[in-house]
């Protein structure tokens, strides 16, 4: 078993990755002091193939588990399946000590957080991440949300969990497109942080793409590593915390002009790290060498490389004017100097941002 710690003083939580570990989620769960009542969360589809694993781990070792479920999709990631899931708690009986456990992808992980976070002011939970982005992004650093009509994510605290709890054999289940998607994201910490583990992925893409255990592990693990060293200096994303979010500014802008759910959120940040990779060189920064690595592996993997052809360059540009990370007015971005060094929070001149895409 690997195991990881997210540094945050009386929040610290541990990150176990292993093979075949759900049945021993009951066995684990006698170190809190937790009540009995433990509240799993889930989608049918998760909870068909490892609900069943997780209630009897849970009831032999005496607990008192419920499956609570919120249909498949990131459209029940609102307020609305949020509240239903908070009147079950509250009908169940559900108290203080009581605990919950995210079961399924970021979605589930991201409601079951914003749950734990507000219910009763605030319950003990515990992320089982089943996606490969879940995995080695969502489950980690706190970061809650339900999304509403006027944007993703809008609705949200900043609570953490008390344990993550990684089973690689989930992934096996996981759907093609599902499994490529999340790579985005671990090709995504090569770049931002670590060229040896950028060259890592390389080297080991066939293994990568066959699912081979002993490396999803190792990939997973140095992932959360980065991940965790990340939030552990900045919490809040006042600073360092967003690198994280380096081919995202192009990425969301992708994702809310294709409308969700056309393009996968790895997928879409595939094209969001080429492009923002290549407004990088065209300052100055980015080697050409560099960014034609970055094409490359991206490429290699089956992941999208072009703009889709049904994005309207101006939409595209009007909608990064008005991305999250702006300050009064001026575009900010994550941007690769080179390959393992980012800038954060850069300046970029709209002029540039013209050039990047018409050009
Ligand atoms: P998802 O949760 O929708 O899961 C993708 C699909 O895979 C779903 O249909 C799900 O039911 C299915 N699935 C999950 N595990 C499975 C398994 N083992 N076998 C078979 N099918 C399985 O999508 P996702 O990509 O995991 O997460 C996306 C969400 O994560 C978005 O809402 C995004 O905003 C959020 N997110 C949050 C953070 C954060 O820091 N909190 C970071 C990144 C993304
Ligand atoms: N996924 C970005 C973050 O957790 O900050």
């Amino acid at each position: 078993m690997e195991k990881l710690r997210v540094e945050l003083r009386e929040r610290s939580y541990e990150i176990l990755i292993n093979r075949d570990n759900l049945h021993l989620i009951g066995e684990r769960l006698l170190r809190f002091s937790t009540g009995s009542k433990i509240g799993i969360i889930s989608n049918p589809t998760v909870a068909e193939l490892y609900g069943n694993k997780l209630v009897s781990s849970l009831k032999n070792e005496g607990f008192d588990p419920y499956l609570i479920l919120i249909p498949d999709g990131e459209t029940y990631k609102d307020y609305f399946w949020a509240y239903h899931i908070l009147t079950q708690l509250l009908e169940l009986g559900f108290d203080r000590r009581s605990c919950l456990i995210a079961l399924g992808g970021g979605v589930i992980g991201d409601i079951t957080a914003f749950v734990a976070s507000v219910y009763m002011r605030g319950i003990s939970y515990i992320q089982i991440p089943t996606t490969l982005l879940a995995q080695v992004d969502s489950s980690v650093g706190g970061k809650t949300g339900v999304n509403h009509p006027l944007g993703k994510n809008l609705i949200g605290t900043f609570w953490q969990p008390s344990l993550v709890w990684i089973d690689v054999d989930t992934l096996h289940s996981l759907p093609e497109r599902e499994f490529i998607s999340g790579v985005a994201e671990i090709i995504k910490y090569g770049i931002i942080w670590d060229r040896d583990f950028f060259e890592f992925i390389k080297t080991n893409k066939e293994k990568i793409l066959k699912k081979d255990e002993n490396i999803l592990i190792a990939i997973i693990k140095r992932s959360c590593e980065i991940k965790a060293e990340v939030v552990s200096k900045d919490e809040r994303e006042s600073s360092l915390r967003a690198i994280l979010n380096y081919g995202h500014t192009v990425g969301h802008a992708i994702e809310t002009l294709t409308g969700y759910g056309s393009y996968l959120h790895g997928e879409a940040i595939s094209i969001g790290m080429i492009y923002e990779a290549r407004l990088s060189n065209l300052l100055g920064f980015l080697s050409k060498e560099n960014y034609q690595s970055i094409k490359d592996t991206i490429k290699n993997f089956g992941l999208p490389v072009d703009m889709p052809s049904i994005v309207d360059i101006s939409a595209m540009i009007k909608t990064i004017l008005i991305d999250k990370k702006n300050i009064e007015g001026k575009i900010r971005m994550v941007i690769p100097e080179d390959i393992g060094k980012m800038k954060i929070n850069f300046e970029v001149n709209i002029e540039d941002i013209k050039k990047l895409f018409y050009e």
